[in-house]
């Protein structure tokens, strides 16, 4: 028997400092099994991880413990909410950077320690695959493409709790793809949007960048090819004018998002292998690249040509926060009990811990 059931409405405390954002939230589940943010607070480190071009861990994880228990408050008293209304109180355990994931995943368990409450312990992953059950009531199965600045990984959400790893990144996860072109160029932090921005006024043809993996019967992605060719053409340039930056940028988000469209396009086959009963797939773009609009519109052309429809989060509910932890526990806690104390905090936690392992060295849980 768990504390969450169909019925009556369920409330979790999600936390969440595995990167650079701090952040806690107050979810409520429906017995329709609906879910509702009562109260959402991200507070953003990247002014303070800007002067290094990326995040440091170890300033990250002070950050976090100086200002998580004040947000907890905030979460908590915007939702008007006291600690004995809770079902449960949910935070990542991984993966992430230990030190941030740690301070977390310690507050969380002194917190259901303190208050006699149920505690979770989600897979960060985890929150993002579960996150259009929240925004959309999506239902599994569906298919994910989580592109982030931790992360890029394809996978089949087969049921909350069953995932299929479909595809992952050999080398760097395409958001620090983003940054490291942004950082070369003198772009700045984050990587992303300058380089978007800058994009704009390219011509992506002007550079004839490799699309890495093209063609490549798997669902594995690599960006390090790509890196080292930006390097070489923003190198080969003896004073780098506004007008070449601006196309070797769009040359390299062409090529980025040419990529992950064929990675997807071979993501999309195998999730109808898994689940040929599917009559409407649905493809779920999430983490802070899907932002980008090339890569969306890349996405939407596959998805039109497979008989796919695209989805993706609102931006808030894209990049990290603290609700789709909250409702990952409430999800997990309607299928199983709590954890216990001793679960420990994850640097690498892959989604499928029991699946194939993959089949070279170098892939990134
Ligand atoms: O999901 P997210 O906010 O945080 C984690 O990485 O956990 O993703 C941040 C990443 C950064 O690498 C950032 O440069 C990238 O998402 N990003 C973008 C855009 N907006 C954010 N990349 C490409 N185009 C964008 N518009
Ligand atoms: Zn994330």
């Amino acid at each position: 028997m768990t504390g969450v059931n169909n019925q009556q409405t369920h409330l979790m405390l999600g936390i969440e400092t595995s990167c650079d954002e701090t952040a806690a939230a107050v979810v409520a589940r429906k017995p329709d099994g609906s879910g509702e943010i009562v109260s959402n607070i991200v507070s953003s480190q990247t002014a303070l991880h800007a002067p290094y071009g990326g995040v440091v861990p170890e300033i990250a994880a002070r950050s976090h413990l100086m200002h998580l228990d004040r947000l907890i408050e905030q979460a908590m008293s915007e939702a008007n909410c006291e600690f004995d209304d809770l079902s449960g109180i949910a935070a990542t355990a991984g993966p992430g950077l230990i030190g941030g994931v740690l301070t977390g995943l310690m507050t969380a368990k002194a917190i259901a320690l303190a208050t006699g409450k149920p505690f979770y312990g989600i897979n960060h992953l985890e929150g993002h695959a579960l996150t259009p059950g929240l925004t959309e009531g999506l239902r599994p199965p569906y298919l994910i493409l989580l592109v982030s600045g931790g992360h890029t990984q394809l996978v089949s959400v087969d049921d909350v709790g069953v995932y299929t790893r479909l595809g992952t990144t050999i080398d760097d996860a395409l958001g620090e793809a983003f940054d490291k072109t942004s950082k070369l160029l003198g772009l700045g932090y984050p990587g992303g949007p300058a380089v978007e921005r800058a994009a704009a006024d390219g011509k992506a043809q002007r550079f004839r960048f490799p699309v890495p993996m093209k063609g490549r019967d798997d669902c594995n992605f690599s960006f390090s090819g790509l890196k080292t060719a930006v390097r070489q053409a923003a190198t080969a340039i003896e004073v780098l004018a506004a007008q070449d930056v601006a196309d070797i940028c769009a040359a390299f988000q062409r090529a980025a998002s040419e990529a992950v469209a064929d990675r997807v396009q071979w993501a999309m086959r195998a999730f109808q292998n898994l689940h040929p009963g599917v009559q409407t797939p649905v493809l779920v773009a999430s983490g802070g690249v899907a932002a980008n609009l090339v890569l969306r519109a890349c996405l939407e052309v596959e998805c039109a040509q497979a008989g796919f429809s695209l989805s993706v989060p609102p931006a808030a509910l894209c990049t990290d926060n603290a609700a789709m932890i909250a409702w990952a526990g409430l999800e997990n806690a309607v299928r199983r009990g709590p954890d216990k104390f001793s679960l420990p905090a994850r640097a690498r936690w892959p989604l499928d811990a029991d699946g194939e392992p993959q089949l070279f060295a170098g892939v990134k849980a």
